[in-house]
Parts: C-alpha cells; structure tokens; sequence
C-alpha cells in the first residue's frame, strides 16, 4: 500500500509555484493576487478561506479576505464580486462555498468573470473544460489528477467509479478522468445516491474516487484487492477524546479499505492541501494570462 500524500507533494507545488513568483518579481512583473468572498461564520469555510490566504503568503502571492456577515444580502454580494471583476490588481477571486440560504449560488457564480474564476465554477470555465478546452479547472478535481500524474498511477484504459455527482467535485472528476489527458483515457461509472447496488461496481472498480460527503461510507468488502483509493471526504465527527471537540473523517473507511489498496489517500492530508496548492497554480496562471 503506497500512500499518496497530498501534504507533501502540495508542499512541492508550493515550493514551485513561489520559484515562479520570485522570478516574476525579479523581472518587475505584478504579484499575483487572490481574493476570498466568505460570507458567514461556518467554521469549515473559516478553516478553508484561512488556509488560502496563509498559502497565498507562502508562495508569495498577494491576498485580499472579503469578509462578509451571514444577513449579507444577494445584492451586495453581487456588488462586492463586480468590485472585484472590476479591480486591475485582482487576478482571481473565489467564493467561499456553501453560501448561506437566502442567497442564490448559481447566480453567485455566474457573476464572477471567467477570466478571474480560478475555482472553475462559472459555466464559460465548466463548459470550456468540457470541451477540452484550455480554462480554469476546478481546484479539487485538479488536485487528484496531479496526484495521480505525479505518483504515476495508470488510468488509461481503467475502470474509476466516481462516488458522488456534485458540480465541485464528483461531476467534473467523471469528465475529466473519462478525456484523453495524462491522469484520463479511463471507462467511467459515475454513482450516487440514486444508484442500485453500488457494491457492484466499486468491487469491479480500479479507482475509486469517493466524493459524496459521508463519513466511513465506503468499507474493505466494497473494494476488490489492489484498488486505488481518492478520499474527497472531509466531515467533522464529534469525538469527545479531542481537544477540539471533533475529528476529521473521510468517506473511506481507511482501516478496512487501506489493506486491499495499491494506492490510497489518507484524510487529513490527502486531497484537502492538493485543493488549495491547484488554486494557488491557477492563480498564477490567472496572472500570467494577464500579462
Ligand atoms: N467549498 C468546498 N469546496 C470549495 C471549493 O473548492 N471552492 C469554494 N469556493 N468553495 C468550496
């Protein structure tokens, strides 16, 4: 069993990404900026945007936090993302998801400009994406085919059932891994909550990539020997022995699953610090285009 580490190869990413940014700065170009819209105070969302911002300071990128309260209306949302597509020193803002209630996401996301949506979620980048054009991909899904590219897992000709049919993850990662790309070229099934017998097809499965949010769901008799395991989950379990009141459990049961698997990524430390390295990259690549 190898484990694929995203903290490490993120640490990578990170290292090359400010190798990039210290060349820019040396050649009298604009530091590259990333803003964060978070609106409310969910906790989870509070850890992610943090972790973004601390990122951004790593790699030597500017950052701006919009730090907006849970009654925020649709409309001054909406105004503070027109401040953004209209500020020259921005190069890429994301939205902070889930957004609370009374605000409507879709509208949210297609306000954001293309060009500066480095989370892939407005429908030009979606639609491009699909189209195999070039264009912004989603941060996650971006992460799990460098993991799988950097530690050489073969998916051409592959079976991945793909767990979970969700805009960020679970339906891009299906269309992504099913392209003739490096990490792709694989037959895709794509499961969810509506699927009959799924134990079917995750025990025929060569990658699983579990992304449907809960925790423990997918168990060693699921899987057959030698799979490879993509854990997207990422819940707060209440677990009295912790300080913090909570642990982080994967959707992978990781002490039945990891047995059977040639590859597998551990939660915390898997793809959750891949996420956040991809959105960096794209932000660079948000700046570069620019130039
Ligand atoms: N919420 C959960 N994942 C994501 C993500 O990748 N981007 C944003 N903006 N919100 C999220």
């Amino acid at each position: 069993m190898i484990l694929l580490d995203g903290k490490k190869t993120s640490a990578d990413l990170k290292l090359e990404i400010a190798a990039s940014v210290k060349k820019i700065k040396e050649e009298g170009k604009k530091t590259p900026h990333l803003a964060a819209i978070l609106v409310g105070t969910d906790g989870a969302s509070m850890t992610y945007v943090n972790a973004k911002v601390k990122a951004c300071e790593l790699v030597g990128f500017n950052s701006t936090l919009v730090d907006l309260p849970e009654e925020t209306s649709e409309e001054t949302l909406l105004k503070e993302i027109e401040n953004l597509n209209n500020n020259d020193d921005i190069d890429g803002f994301i939205v902070q998801l889930p957004l609370p209630k009374h605000i409507d996401e879709q509208k949210v996301l297609m306000a954001v400009n293309p060009d500066k949506d480095v989370d892939g979620f407005h429908p030009t980048n979606v639609g491009r994406m699909t189209l195999d054009l070039p264009s912004f991909l989603p941060a996650t899904p971006f992460g799990i085919l460098e993991l799988l590219e950097r530690y050489k897992v073969e998916t051409s000709g592959k079976h991945v059932v793909v767990i979970g049919r969700s805009h960020i993850v679970g339906r891009p990662m299906s269309i992504l891994m099913s392209q003739k790309r490096k990490a792709g070229n694989a037959t895709v099934t794509v499961a969810h909550s509506r699927t009959k017998n799924l134990k079917e097809f995750t025990l025929q499965a060569d990658i699983i990539i579990a992304a449907l949010g809960i925790p423990e769901f997918l168990t060693g008799d699921m899987v057959k020997e030698g799979v490879t395991i993509i854990d997207v989950g990422i819940t707060r379990v209440e677990d009295v022995t912790k300080k913090r009141g909570y642990r982080l459990a994967g959707d992978v049961h990781f002490e039945s699953v990891s047995p059977k698997s040639a590859y597998i990524t551990p939660v915390p430390g898997g793809v959750g610090p891949m996420t956040i390295a991809m959105l960096m990259k794209n932000t660079l690549i948000a700046c570069e285009l620019k130039s």
